[in-house]
């Protein structure tokens, strides 16, 4: 435990499984080809600085992040490799782009003007275009491919590293009559228009990647994994034919525990009410740490690898859970007791534990919500740990 701690909250993230699943998913493409792991919001809750430098360690060649800041963040850490920016810019942004070495991914003709304004002839400077193919968010329109190619032969300055797109249902990739599908069709009529150049052409986030590979068993572009880099498995409608581990756990301990008797309650709006004698335990975690007030007597957490319920409203700063089965089952619970808000119980309670797991994407169903944002959610006020499960000694 970290002495600078003042509360047992924190999350831990294990590199070595992060950089598992790194090289896992870098094995479904072809040597060489463009993979570009996401580590934009902060590496998906993970630790953006800890998560790019151990990436970088393990070779990645690319990474991704959305905003200018966050790129800045990763290059005063001492992060090299070429960070692609896939936020759109405006011109008060284009000089620390430009100082941080950040590679942009194009989606407007005004971000174009703006760099033609700054880089000078004689210059290479290296960006991707990114083409809208049916989400509808970001990326030029394919009737436009034609006119880019004039304006990158016209502006030497620049050389096309790659030409992107984005998926709005990756899950259906390699399905026929697929949104994918449809959507790659026009990504291949955009990537015509820059024949002669040799650039990667990327699209695959983590569903359409892990869906390709168990349909076709190939990957035929490049790909910016996020949610499966972290261990979470991505909606896919044919079985995968990977393994990914789980990287970040939420941790806290009990600090208070009372005993209840029948009709008593628990927190504010008194929702929940003993109908049993009962032991709560209260967890300093709340809704202000990203454990979110949905979770109000409906969440669970694992305590020595039993499930315990969630009871009451979550607080701010704390939550209460029902402690009296597990007791029932493993003997005296009190002050001191771990529990796990999201991740593995490793049976590590003085040998009484049970092996168990509570997984985001398990949490994000419970609140109709997605793990993506069950991660992001776990706020900057809860310190990240890093640790590795296969004792390779790295950062802590
Ligand atoms: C442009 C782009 N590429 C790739 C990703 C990664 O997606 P996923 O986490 O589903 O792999 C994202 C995430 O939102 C994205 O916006």
């Amino acid at each position: 435990m970290n002495p600078r701690l003042h509360r047992r909250t924190y999350v831990e993230v294990d590199l070595a499984r992060l950089e598992r699943n790194f090289h896992t998913l870098r094995k479904l493409l072809p040597p060489n080809a463009f993979c570009c792991p996401m580590v934009k919001a902060n590496a998906y809750g993970h630790g953006d600085v800890e998560v790019a430098t151990q990436l970088e360690l393990a070779g990645v060649k690319h990474l991704g992040v959305g905003l200018v800041e966050e790129g800045v963040r990763l290059r005063e850490a001492g992060v090299r490799v070429p960070l692609l920016l896939f936020g759109i810019f405006e011109e008060f942004s284009v000089d620390t782009i430009l100082e941080n070495k950040l590679t942009p991914v194009i989606s407007h003709w005004s971000e174009l003007e703006i760099l033609a304004d700054h880089v000078p002839f004689g210059s290479r400077f290296a960006l991707h275009l990114k083409f809208n193919t049916g989400m509808n968010r970001l990326g030029f329109d394919v009737s436009e491919a034609l006119q880019l190619r004039d304006w990158l032969d016209t502006h030497q300055q620049f050389s096309l590293e790659g030409v992107a797109t984005h998926l709005l249902r990756g899950e259906d990739a390699g399905e026929p009559d697929s949104d994918s599908g449809a959507q790659l069709e026009q990504f291949a009529r955009a990537l015509g228009a820059f024949q002669g150049l040799r650039f990667h052409a990327h699209a695959l986030n983590s569903s359409a990647a892990v869906q390709l590979h168990a349909r076709d068993g190939r990957l035929s572009y490049g790909m910016r994994p996020g949610l499966a880099l972290y261990g979470v498995m991505p909606s896919t409608r044919a079985t995968p034919k990977i393994q990914l581990e789980p990287c970040l756990s939420f941790r806290s301990h009990v600090v208070m525990t009372h005993r209840l008797n029948v009709g008593e309650a628990v927190s504010y709006n008194a929702i929940w009410k003993a109908s049993r004698p009962s032991l709560i335990g209260v967890i300093p975690a709340g809704y202000a740490d990203g454990f979110q007030r949905q979770f109000s007597n409906s969440g669970e957490v694992l305590c020595r690898g039993r499930r315990a319920p969630v009871v009451g409203t979550v607080c701010m700063d704390y939550f209460m859970v029902d402690l009296t089965d597990v007791e029932a089952a493993s003997g005296a619970v009190g002050p001191g007791e771990e529990v796990v808000m999201i991740g593995d119980s490793h049976g590590e309670n003085q040998g009484i534990g049970l092996e168990a797991q509570l997984g985001a994407d398990e949490l994000a169903r419970r609140v109709s919500t997605i793990p993506y944002e069950i991660f992001t959610r776990i706020s900057e006020r809860v310190p990240r740990h890093y640790r590795r499960s296969d004792g390779v000694a790295g950062m802590t």
